[in-house]
């Protein structure tokens, strides 16, 4: 770790200054060891929460600490359950759960490979790709926009996978705005699906929170969280593990072996966190890891640095897959884990089996220290640059 005053940068940490990305990892190191909790100023101001147990009793204590308006930055659109607390945080999900479960997903996996496949076939003859922009985006985008929309016409699909693209690609308040316009005439539409096509629509539009109907914002922002949720993470995972490939190249045969599904990937997941942090909302004054916090108090949770606390993952900054670590992070706690943990997975999976099956030996196509990694709430590259060979059929 290079000597810097990480106290005062700590106070003016701001999540969405991509400068700070440079040094954020050291400074949350040196943070865990001097001062877990530490305030900073930046935005509506956060305690910053850096230790693996402090994260762990705030995630499981949602009355104390609410998701209400838990967005790090105000957003003008609800983001269903992550911003939401139980009653409508359960209705919500136990309305969702269904269809992100492991089964859902895999009915989609033909169509996942037959993406995979034409996406590989437009650059594999080039012997290099962009793994973020030029197969995980368009893959993650893909596929998350057939599942979502379940649209038969191909035009309409087009059109949707389009706009869902541009969400990924540029995330400008536009591309959002597209979406949130495009979610909501399709919420519209679902309301005359026929019962057999069930789906993340039709589970919204005639399900029932209490015996009502799920409220049009909340459906609305449902939708919203899934796209801002399954989009930049999955992706990014995808191109953290092809950087990881490509860096450590021992590590191709691990990936190569089915097991890695069960056995790995989340070692490479709590490694990067794709979801960065996310912040709470303190309801009563609380004392955490001897901090008193107020009422009104905001906590940011970093995800990132306590799935790199040494205190639960001895050398936490480095990948170990064996034994296996239990209890990582990467996908949350308590009760707003990650709903897309399933699909995630499965996408992951099917990604690396695929481009496994027509590439080799990846290498770094720049130099490692030249990967800019975006500010904000994912922890996403913004290019991961690849070599690689083809395997000989
Ligand atoms: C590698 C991929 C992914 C990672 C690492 C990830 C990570 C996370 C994390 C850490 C949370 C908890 C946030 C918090 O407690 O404040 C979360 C929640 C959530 N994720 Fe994911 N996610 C991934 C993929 C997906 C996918 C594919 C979807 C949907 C298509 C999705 C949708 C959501 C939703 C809706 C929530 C809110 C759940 C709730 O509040 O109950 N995620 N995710």
């Amino acid at each position: 770790m290079t000597e810097r005053d990480y106290p005062a940068l700590l106070r003016q940490f701001d999540l969405f200054d991509p400068a700070h990305e440079e040094w954020k990892y050291d400074a949350f190191a040196y943070a865990r060891e001097h001062c877990p909790i530490v305030r900073t100023e930046a935005g509506t101001g956060f305690w910053l929460i850096t230790r693996y147990e402090d994260m762990r009793r705030i995630l499981e204590d949602w009355e104390t600490f609410s998701s209400v308006q838990g967005s790090p930055a105000p957003t003008p659109v609800r983001l269903g359950p992550l911003d939401a607390d139980p009653p409508m945080h359960t209705g919500l999900r136990k309305l969702l759960n269904p269809v992100f479960s492991r089964t859902f997903a895999l009915r989609y996996s033909d169509e996942m490979r037959r993406n995979c496949r034409d996406i590989i076939d437009g650059w594999i003859d080039d012997g290099r790709v962009d793994v973020i922009n030029q197969y995980a985006g368009p893959f993650v985008s893909r596929t998350l926009a057939r599942m979502v929309f379940d649209e038969d016409d191909p035009e309409k699909m087009a059109r949707a996978i389009e706009v869902v693209d541009r969400v990924t690609e540029e995330g400008t308040p536009e591309s959002f705005f597209d979406l949130a316009m495009l979610s909501a005439e399709y919420l519209a539409a679902a309301q005359d699906h026929p019962p057999e096509r069930d789906g993340v629509l039709r589970a919204l539009v005639t399900g029932e929170i209490d015996g009502r109907p799920v409220p049009e914002d909340e459906a609305l922002g449902s939708l919203n969280v899934i796209f801002l949720g399954g989009l930049d993470t999955t992706k990014s995972a995808i191109g953290h593990i092809a950087m990881q490939l490509a860096l450590n190249p021992e590590l191709e045969s691990r990936v190569r072996d089915p097991r890695w599904v069960r056995q790995d990937m989340d070692e490479f997941i709590r490694l990067q966190s794709p979801v960065a942090t996310f912040a709470r909302n303190v309801t009563r004054d609380v004392r955490v890891g001897g901090v008193e916090m107020k009422a009104g108090d905001r906590v940011l949770i970093r995800f990132d640095s306590a799935n790199r606390d040494d205190a639960k993952f001895p050398d936490g900054s480095c990948l170990r897959f064996d034994p296996p670590r239990g209890g990582n992070a990467g996908f949350g706690l308590g009760i707003h884990r990650c709903i897309g943990a399933h699909l995630g997975r499965v996408q992951i999976a099917i990604a690396f089996e695929e481009l496994l099956a027509r590439v080799t030996r990846l290498e770094l196509d720049c130099a490692p220290e030249d990967i800019v990694w975006k500010p904000g709430i994912a922890n996403c590259p913004e290019s991961i640059p690849v070599r690689f060979k083809k395997v000989s059929s």
